[in-house]
């Protein structure tokens, strides 16, 4: 089984600096915390109104931590620009709506096929190995393939929110989902909404090679701190792996 690996978004520690201004906490130090203990790849999303991450945050994330950057942005001519200069490791594309708290649903890839064939191809072509962010439906991964992305990132905020033969059903189609994308050449992403109460399943997929995990750990990180959040995410994500 391929290893999974843990990306940590840490966009909150930028959302509690900016409601006083100013420079603490940095995320900056937050990503480096991660580094420290185990994780794979930071990630954080540029918002069109900036209300977290800023854009000198993704400059020094890129060039102060060794990790590599996933970079999620919707798909706009800004982000694009913005992109294709700073050149992450990874660009994930995520849909946007200006008054979502946030991100509410996957992309429309079957929708929005023709716009974001183009879109992906710059930003590979430059680089960066681009994942669209996708709910767990056949229609859409296939999608993701004709559009050319190496990747997708299957939102799992449903199965997060959902409970008992909810839950279980969008497991199934998580997974079902997961081996589909595999079959189809894909590399498997999830995240969104995980916690250490609802890891294990999703970690225990075997297609999946990496999960995204932001909220929950930074809120974590009040009580325990952000290293040992770290850790024990991990080793619940281990768990369910090798179970
Ligand atoms: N993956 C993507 C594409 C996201 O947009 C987010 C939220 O920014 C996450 C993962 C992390 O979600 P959470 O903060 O709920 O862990």
């Amino acid at each position: 089984m391929d290893k999974l690996r843990l990306g940590i978004n840490i966009d909150h520690v930028a959302t509690v600096r900016n409601a006083r201004g100013g420079d603490n906490p940095c995320p900056v130090r937050a990503a480096q915390m991660a580094k420290d203990a185990g994780a794979d790849g930071i990630t954080a999303h540029l918002r069109e109104d900036r209300r977290h991450i800023k854009d000198h945050d993704i400059e020094r994330l890129r060039h102060e931590i060794d990790l590599p950057l996933n970079l999620e942005m919707a798909m706009t001519e800004e982000m694009l620009t913005i992109a294709l200069k700073a050149r992450p490791h990874a660009v994930c594309i995520v849909p946007e709506k200006r008054e979502e708290v946030t991100t509410e649903g996957g992309l429309d890839a079957v929708r929005y096929e023709k716009m974001l064939k183009p879109f992906v191809e710059k930003l590979q072509q430059n680089g960066s190995r681009v994942s669209l962010f996708i709910d767990a439906n056949p229609e859409q991964i296939h999608a993701a393939q004709r559009i050319g992305a190496r990747v997708i990132e299957i939102h799992t905020g449903r199965y997060c929110h959902l409970l008992g033969k909810a839950r279980h059903d969008e497991l199934a189609l998580i997974s079902e989902s997961a081996m589909l994308g595999r079959a189809l050449g894909l590399e498997i992403h999830a995240g969104h909404g995980l916690s250490y109460e609802n890891v294990g399943p999703v970690a225990a997929i075997p297609e999946i090679v990496e999960l995204n995990i932001g909220h929950f750990l930074i809120g974590e990180a009040i009580f325990t701190g952000l290293d040992e959040a770290i850790r024990a995410m991990r080793a619940a994500m281990d768990k369910a792996r090798h179970a």
